[in-house]
């Protein structure tokens, strides 16, 4: 039998711990639940036995929640790192952008809470191998296109700075916008449900919350990938332009706004993985390319060889943690194998797994991967066939189990040429 996930609640105020005890008591039966009032106290309990998830205040006499969270997270980086906090004081909880995963205000209603901390508990299932584990949950913050976090700081810091250019600038980014979507999926800033549009994220949040994340709090950052070979503007003009099409996919199967705006940002965040491998893995990502170049498999296979595990579960591991909603992470994780998906009806993983194999096919089918030009001039963006489109990863079972391989050629019109050619110098 599985030993019951542990939980550890620290908060200094006797009677919301003792209301978390009262709420969560029918919990005792698949958590293993401690309660304590301070950091020193929370530290003392995990060097007897760490533990699967914290929920900690924030303010607390002596060492508060961001200083502990820090500990933990340094100590301890497979735990997951939740705030429960009191909304009073946003600088407070800016300081623990970086080592929580999550934000929850108090109060919080019991549903929202065994919801987060049972989705916490299960965070580990997709990404098994425990090294990648403690990289992923260590990460605060990806790095930003150069020329879009110089273009966001003078927006910010200018008079007439205007929410629908700072909201467009943060959508053309997959560092900037998952950093947003972690912020407002958290019940912190009270925003009525999941919010996947980070224009629209922004509106909700104002931007005087977004200027004092972008310029004070450290939400972003600029610094390049250390991988050789790697191209962080490639790898965003490939997420905005799988975003497109996902998008224009996912308008043309009249889906409901919701299923467009999460097809949208899986699009941009698809291969987040490959950004944490570049950045963090560096060495394993360029043998990954080598192998994939001298095999001429594609980069997710070789990564299953050299990592044991792809790009996509990788990414999709650090968007669970940060609470994005489970069909983006499901898009994100299964972008290259959606025949491993449940479920039998178009999804964000159906409009990302077709527009990402049909702009790979207008490309290369390493799009991050600075290619020389002899390779780029042998590939051929014009027609392709169902062959050639199934070269390129296509899965044909899959879209026909879902009763859509009919749709291909008109998706492959709206995806045809390439959506959108981004100037990210202007
Ligand atoms: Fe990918
Ligand atoms: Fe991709």
């Amino acid at each position: 039998m599985c030993a019951k996930p542990r939980v550890l609640f620290v908060d200094d105020e006797p009677y919301v711990l003792s209301g978390l005890r009262r709420m969560l008591r029918d919990q005792r039966r698949v958590w293993e639940m401690d309660f304590v009032n301070c950091g020193i106290a929370a530290l003392e309990k995990f060097a007897e036995q760490p533990y699967d998830v914290i929920v900690t205040d924030m303010r607390m006499p002596g060492m508060d929640g961001a200083e502990l969270l820090t500990h933990v997270a340094r100590d301890y980086p497979q735990t997951v790192r939740l705030v429960l906090s009191g909304q009073s004081k946003q600088e407070r909880i800016f300081r623990a952008i970086g080592p929580a995963h999550q934000f929850l205000s108090k109060p919080c209603d019991e549903q929202m809470l065994v919801r987060t901390v049972e989705r916490a508990c299960g965070v580990c299932s997709r990404l098994q191998n425990k090294s990648l584990q403690k990289i992923v949950s260590r990460i605060g913050v990806l790095p930003s296109l150069p020329q879009l976090y110089r273009r966001l700081v003078e927006e910010l810091e200018s008079a007439d700075a205007s929410v629908d250019r700072v909201g467009e600038i943060i959508e053309s980014d997959l560092a900037m916008s998952a950093k947003v979507l972690q912020l407002t999926n958290s019940s912190f800033f009270g925003l009525p449900h999941h919010v996947t549009c980070p224009r629209h994220a922004v509106s909700m949040l104002g931007l005087s919350t977004v200027r004092a994340l972008g310029l004070s709090a450290g939400a972003f950052a600029q610094f390049e990938p250390s991988a050789a070979g790697f191209s962080l503007e490639a790898a965003v003009q490939h997420g905005l332009a799988v975003a497109t099409a996902a998008r224009r996919i996912a308008e043309s199967e009249g889906t409901d706004s919701n299923l467009v705006d999460d097809s949208f940002i899986a699009g941009l965040l698809h291969d987040i993985g490959q950004l944490i491998l570049a950045t963090h893995l560096s060495r394993t990502y360029e043998e990954c390319l080598q192998l994939s170049r001298a095999e001429k498999l594609p980069l997710w296979k070789a990564e299953l060889e050299v990592v044991g595990t792809t790009h996509g579960e990788i990414g999709a591991h650090l968007l669970e943690l940060w609470g994005l909603p489970t069909p983006i992470v499901e898009a994100v994780a299964l972008h290259h194998r959606p025949g491993q998906a449940v479920g039998s009806q178009f999804t964000p993983l159906t409009a990302v797994h077709v527009a990402d194999c049909l702009q790979n096919g207008h490309a290369n089918s390493h799009p991050h991967v600075v290619m020389d030009e002899q390779s780029v001039a042998s590939t051929d963006p014009g027609e392709l066939s169902q062959a050639e489109l199934a070269d390129h990863d296509l899965d044909l079972a899959y879209l026909s189990m879902l009763h859509l391989d009919r749709r291909l050629e008109s998706w492959r019109q709206l995806s045809n040429p390439p959506p959108i050619t981004f100037n990210f110098t202007a």
